[in-house]
């Protein structure tokens, strides 16, 4: 198989992240946070260094800001449900995926609006200025993708963060397709509420996520509530982070497995990823471009403008019908509407197929892809 479906999940694994998954289920089988054997304090601890391990990548205060969850979808939901309430306004880009429109239209219910602003491809200011008019008094969150998912159309996200503060109002972005790659310092860039799935450019498992809090102090009204191994007497779910978020016993093979995937990122370098990946998105938009029944809907991906995500389609063809030929010639992409119908309206596309090279992508994987797709044919 030639797997170029890595902003779905990133496969394969590296080596490290599957023997952490082993390691996990023979050395760190205990339930962290709960007793005092040997092994429940061994678990406890190596939990507590994936947080700091997740802290320091994504520069955030401390590892008591980093929550781990099932996945950046809960991750998002957790700031919503969070932060918002009735009569507040939120301000999203154009581009977002069904993880924040589908909260945001059931909190519509609650009296919350949201406005979009348009995001224009490479052109920074010309976003800024539709960020600022989207703004209102009551914005009180503004939610919005670090990159697209289906075009990787980068989002000028520390510039909105300086905006929305100006405005009092806060920024969770929403980082599934950019963490790992796109360097991020949360203290810096102003990110408030950062979102990130673990099974994507950070290696780790399905199921994996995290959310990092720029200010662990400022409390969010937790999503759920539990057992959390602390102040068990009382009914009332405990302030402290990141306790506070993570009732129930927490996913520790996955936790391991993302410290692996986070070292993985580390040694090979979030940037160098990026540039590499994004070479071999390159690679193939160029052969693409010189196809003409190839319809191209971004320009050629480049640093720093886009993320390593191509979408085209084939005239006359359903883009369905070409992730199943694709796939009948043992290639893995994405078709269809991505779970992010706003994109794909904002690019007039009605569907298509992406794809997404990852850190094990080789350039002769792309040129036999390039090779198959120039023979697709309608009806073919
Ligand atoms: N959100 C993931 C994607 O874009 C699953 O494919």
């Amino acid at each position: 198989m030639i797997y170029l479906d890595n902003s779905a999940t990133s496969y394969p694994k590296p080596l490290a992240v599957r023997q952490a998954v082993a390691k996990a289920l023979t050395e760190y089988g205990a339930n962290p946070g709960r007793s005092g054997y040997a092994m429940s304090v061994r678990t406890t601890q190596a939990v507590y260094e994936c947080r700091q391990a997740a802290a320091e990548f994504f520069g955030a205060r401390g590892p008591q800001c980093v929550i781990f969850t099932p996945s950046c979808t809960q991750s998002i939901n957790m700031v919503l449900h969070g932060v918002l309430r009735p009569g507040d306004h939120v301000v999203v880009s154009d581009m977002e995926h069904n993880a924040v429109m589908r909260p945001l239209a059931a909190l519509g219910e609650q009296g919350i609006a949201y406005t979009a602003a348009a995001v224009t491809p490479g052109d920074s200011d010309a976003t800024l200025e539709a960020f600022r008019r989207a703004m209102r008094p009551n914005t009180r969150l503004v939610v919005c993708t670090q990159a697209s998912n289906v075009f990787g159309i980068r989002v000028p996200v520390e510039r909105i963060a300086a905006l929305c503060h100006q405005y009092g109002a806060k920024i969770c972005v929403d980082c599934a397709q950019s963490a790992g790659l796109v360097p991020i310092r949360m203290e810096e860039s102003g990110i408030d509420y950062l979102c990130c799935a673990g099974h994507k450019g950070l290696y780790g498992l399905m199921g994996t996520g995290l959310l990092i809090l720029r200010d662990p102090e400022e409390p969010l009204e937790p999503l759920i509530r539990g057992g959390t191994g602390s102040q068990s007497r009382s009914l009332v779910q405990p302030d402290d982070p990141p306790e506070r978020y993570e009732s129930g016993t927490v996913n520790v093979p996955g936790i391991l497995a993302l410290r692996a995937g986070i070292d993985f990122v580390r040694r090979r370098g979030p940037e160098n990823l990026w540039r590499e990946e994004t070479a071999k998105a390159a690679q193939l938009y160029d052969r693409l471009a010189r196809m003409p029944q190839v319809q191209l809907y971004t320009g050629r991906p480049q640093l720093p403008d886009s993320l390593p995500v191509l979408s085209f389609n084939i005239r006359g063809m359903d883009s369905e019908a070409v992730g199943e030929a694709l796939a009948r010639h043992g290639i893995a992409v994405r078709s269809g509407l991505h779970c992010a119908p706003t994109a794909h309206d904002k690019m007039g596309d009605g569907g298509a197929v992406r794809v997404s090279p990852g850190a094990f992508t080789t350039e002769r994987e792309i040129e036999t892809a390039a090779a198959v797709i120039r023979a697709l044919r309608p009806g073919g």
